[in-house]
């Protein structure tokens, strides 16, 4: 195993409030951070830096956490330009268009899903994404679930049985009986490739009932629950969420303040989606109030064909920073730390001794540029377990 010092950083975002500015950001000024193998093995300022193998210039740009996108639909096939066109002109979005990318993905092979899955895992890795879930959702067969589920392990541990996305085609008039597919066969299929579990709790989805009924068939097979809560309508998803405590309730943009309250008594992180908002035309979730009550927000991209098809976290930032009340700072935190916190871990999305190597080089003198700079690609350097990969 080799070492690597990055030097000369203008600021470096630990997350460790207990250094440099001592902001939740954890900022220092004029930093070197050191990677030995895959772990980071020290940070500080750039002149005490401890002698390394390998030296890298930061030339006075910045260093981030890599972004941890905790919310994606990656394992598809097709696209939904016809759909967003007609959006534009004026049609709203509904969950009905699920069904048009679950026809494209059964018919395709497995190699073409890989391709597509690995194109978009490659767009966000350019973009800084440094851990990565996602979901089933788009085959909605024990087969085609399963199928989605294994492809996606071969590159992310973070993966999600979405069985629950919407009713399979076949079951258009039978809710009950799709309700126990995915709690017996189809779930029998998919809980040894998949950590999490999650539902569409939504109108024209499924109903509370259906939702916990779903998610605690899951947790009796060893996956952990999220939920899709409260993104069209206002409903019952966040509160189901804190009962099971779910480790991220996502979307959140029709919330009461019970909704609200109840997020912020508990471990369950509310994940904002803004690419969603922004694809749909729809109402910003309100980040300023989520945050206001003390509520952990994570920031993602929920990249997917449908609602939300763009696989880059700095235009999430961007839209976070611009219209959901977020400051630069918090929008930076929910994209790193928050992410990790609605994946449980805790050994990414901080940039401290012990964590691992996963960094983001910014062509910017600060992170504020990733809002400041709206579409512009200030990601010049991704190191990803200690290995450069951009
Ligand atoms: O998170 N809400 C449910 N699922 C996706 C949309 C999927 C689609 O439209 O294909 C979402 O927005
Ligand atoms: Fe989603």
């Amino acid at each position: 195993m080799s070492s690597t010092a990055i030097v000369n950083i203008a600021t470096l975002v630990t997350n460790d409030p207990s250094l440099g500015d001592s902001s939740p950001l954890g900022q220092v000024r004029d930093a070197a951070v050191v990677i030995d193998g895959d772990r980071v093995v020290w940070t500080g300022e750039s002149s005490k830096a401890p002698a390394t193998d390998n030296r890298v210039d930061a030339a006075g740009r910045t260093v981030i956490p890599g972004f941890v996108d905790s919310h994606s639909h990656l394992v598809f096939a097709g696209d939904r330009t016809d759909e967003f066109n007609a959006r534009m002109s004026g049609r709203p979005y509904s969950a009905g268009g699920i069904r048009t990318t679950v026809a494209a993905t059964r018919a395709a092979s497995d190699a073409e899903l890989e391709a597509n899955l690995t194109r978009f895992l490659t767009e966000a890795l350019r973009q800084g994404t440094t851990t990565i879930e996602t979901k089933s959702g788009y085959g909605l067969t024990p087969e085609d679930e399963a199928r989605a589920l294994r492809l996606a392990a071969h590159h992310t541990d973070e993966v999600t049985y979405l069985g629950a996305h919407v009713l399979a085609p076949e079951y258009a008039d039978d809710p009950a009986g799709y309700v126990d597919l995915v709690t017996g066969k189809m779930l029998d299929a998919c809980a040894p490739h998949a950590r999490w579990i999650d539902v569409f709790c939504e109108k024209g989805a499924f109903d509370g009932d259906q939702a916990r009924a779903v998610l605690t068939a899951g947790r009796a097979k060893g996956l952990h629950p999220r939920i899709h809560a409260n993104q069209l309508t206002h409903g019952p998803g966040v509160q189901l969420a804190v009962e099971l405590d779910a480790a991220s309730a996502d979307h959140c943009t029709h919330l009461t303040d019970a909704d609200v309250d109840a997020l912020a008594h508990s471990r369950t992180v509310a994940t904002l989606l803004p690419g969603a908002e922004f694809s749909t035309r729809a109402v910003w979730p309100d980040a300023r109030r989520l945050l206001d009550a003390g509520v952990t927000v994570a920031l993602s991209t929920d990249c997917n064909p449908g609602s939300s098809f763009t696989s880059s976290v700095p235009f999430c930032v961007a839209l976070a920073v611009r219209d959901m009340g977020m400051t630069p700072d918090e929008a930076l935190w929910s994209a790193t730390a928050g992410g990790a916190a609605a994946l449980r871990r805790t050994d990414i999305g901080r940039l401290t001794p012990g964590a691992r190597a996963d960094l983001v080089l910014l062509d910017a003198p600060s992170h504020v540029h990733l809002a400041y700079r709206p579409g512009v690609p200030l990601v010049t350097g991704v190191w990803r377990r200690g290995a450069r990969v951009l």
